[in-house]
């Protein structure tokens, strides 16, 4: 048991889908996951332990923000020796050809937080996403004829900045879309070297102000899962 995990060391498998929402942890396991345990209700938390294909796999609820997705990253990979961490999230478009719908992989994250500007003073850190779960999950998207983009994202500490307009910036500069977990994710797995990825679905537009419906965000978060579980 870690502080804000109550499972026991083996509950957890070595591979871990991360939803910020617990309730979409619910969703995983039950949709599409065998054998189906749960293992984690501290603070409503959810996280569950299954099969797929035969093969052990867990999802996580992470809350929102790289100080929360930290914690359960921090205890799943030094109190639970999990190994691979792939993010299943949401994320606003910062481009028009970005669509609603369409499903990013994070090969980099930006940030507004200010975790690495601490660490690494008057220098930039890249938080990068693993190349071996990143070409499975290319290669099983490209297999099925799932579209993907996959590019540089931001990781944001605001959900609601004061100027809507900054993401103008980012956009200029390549960045696709803004989230808020990966450079978080993807730096604590560099640190303690196992492997991490975010794939992305977007659900809002920056650009043209368009939101999805809770409908249309279920079967787009089917194929991001899908893709998610094909790098088991
Ligand atoms: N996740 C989904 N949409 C987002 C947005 N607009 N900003 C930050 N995180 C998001």
């Amino acid at each position: 048991m870690s502080i804000h995990i109550e499972a026991k060391k083996d509950d957890i498998a070595e591979t871990v889908l991360l939803p910020g929402d617990p309730m979409r942890a619910k969703w995983i396991a039950e949709t599409f996951l065998k054998d189906t345990v749960c293992y984690n209700e501290v603070r409503g938390m959810l996280g569950y332990t299954g099969s797929y294909n035969g093969k052990r796999v867990s999802v996580q609820g992470t809350g929102m923000g790289i100080p929360s997705a930290l914690i359960y990253c921090h205890e799943l990979i030094n109190d639970y020796g999990v190994k691979n961490l792939i993010r299943v999230g949401s994320a606003g478009s910062y481009h028009k050809d970005v669509k609603i719908r369409d499903i990013i992989i994070a090969m980099s994250a930006s940030s507004t937080s200010g975790i690495n500007n601490s660490r690494f003073i008057n220098a930039d850190y890249s938080p990068t996403a693993n190349f071996e779960l990143f070409m499975k999950a290319a290669l099983y998207a490209k297999d099925k004829n799932i579209p993907i983009k996959a590019g540089n994202v931001l990781s944001a500490d605001e959900f609601y900045e004061d100027d809507f307009d900054s993401y103008k910036k980012w956009a200029d500069f390549g960045v696709l879309c803004v989230e808020m977990e990966a450079a978080g994710l993807y730096t604590i797995a560099a640190k303690f070297d196992v492997k991490a990825l975010a794939i992305l679905t977007i659900s809002d537009s920056l650009v043209t102000k368009q939101k999805t419906s809770s409908e249309e965000r279920e079967s787009t978060f089917n194929q991001m899962v899908e893709i998610a579980l094909a790098t088991l």
